[in-house]
């Protein structure tokens, strides 16, 4: 009980204050998930310290998103904007209004060394003066007798071309109405590292198949939150990922 009351003391100066001021993560905090994370380096035979024990770390997400527009006249629009990392560079422009992007992380600092998504590159991918870094974004529209029949996209740093990928799949080969072809589980290779990713609702039995023929499979949280509209006609069809807080309206 002493190492409960310690960690919850040390997330209480880092987190806590007048709500009506700060963003208390309560949600966060007295969830079992977290609860359970704090209390991982708990020695039941020996004393904790408070030089070791800082507050928990709560996850901001990643600063990426996407947005998926059709209009009256069939004009489309996928636009994916990214700040990359949690709070981009964490610099607010003066006056502007807006954070400043940390997408050098999207540059290889050195060939075979991971970026923050663990895409790996050599030096064409590196840092130099005027040159753009390597992106994994990939809004998409698709094509259907030359005028737009899928437009689609999503966040997810290097699960975003998968998921988009996948989508599309779902969709033209698999023939899934748009919903299922977003919200079915999704699975992730990215070279390295050499493991298939796989959602948590991914089907048991065709990841032991893998699994038996060799693919190391290893379970991982959300792949993508994919924002897609289908345009049949006259019918639009806008589906927003139930993974995220994503939502289809129209006017
Ligand atoms: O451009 C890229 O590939 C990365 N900056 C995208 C990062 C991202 O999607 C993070 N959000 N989930």
């Amino acid at each position: 009980m002493t190492e409960v009351e310690r960690r919850a003391f040390a997330d209480r100066a880092e987190f806590l204050g007048d709500p009506d001021f700060v963003k208390v993560p309560v949600k966060t905090l007295v969830s079992d998930n977290y609860l359970a994370q704090r209390m991982k380096d708990y020695l039941p035979n020996s004393a904790g310290s408070s030089t070791a024990t800082k507050a928990g770390i709560i996850k901001e997400s990643e600063e990426t998103t996407h947005i998926s527009i059709v209009d009256n006249e069939g004009n489309a629009v996928a636009v994916t904007t990214t700040l990359n990392g949690s709070y981009g560079s964490r610099t607010v422009v003066a006056g502007a209004g807006f954070i400043l992007n940390n997408e050098m992380d999207d540059f290889s600092v050195k060939p075979g060394v991971p970026n923050m998504y663990g895409a790996v590159g050599n030096e064409k991918n590196a840092i130099a003066p005027h040159k753009r870094m390597l992106s994994s974004m990939t809004p998409t529209i698709v094509l259907k007798n030359n005028k737009p029949y899928l437009v689609v996209g999503t966040p997810g740093g290097t699960t975003i071309p998968t998921s988009v990928f996948q989508t599309i799949v779902n969709v033209i080969e698999f023939g899934m109405n748009a919903e299922d072809a977003v919200n079915k589980p999704k699975f992730h290779h990215q070279w390295l590292p050499d493991e298939v990713f796989v959602e948590r609702n991914f089907d048991a039995k065709v990841k032991a198949q893998l699994e038996s023929i060799g693919y190391k499979v290893t379970t991982r949280g959300a792949i993508g939150r994919t924002e897609l509209i289908q345009i049949s006609g006259k019918k639009i069809v806008a589906i927003g990922d139930k993974r995220g807080d994503d939502a289809a309206e129209g006017w």
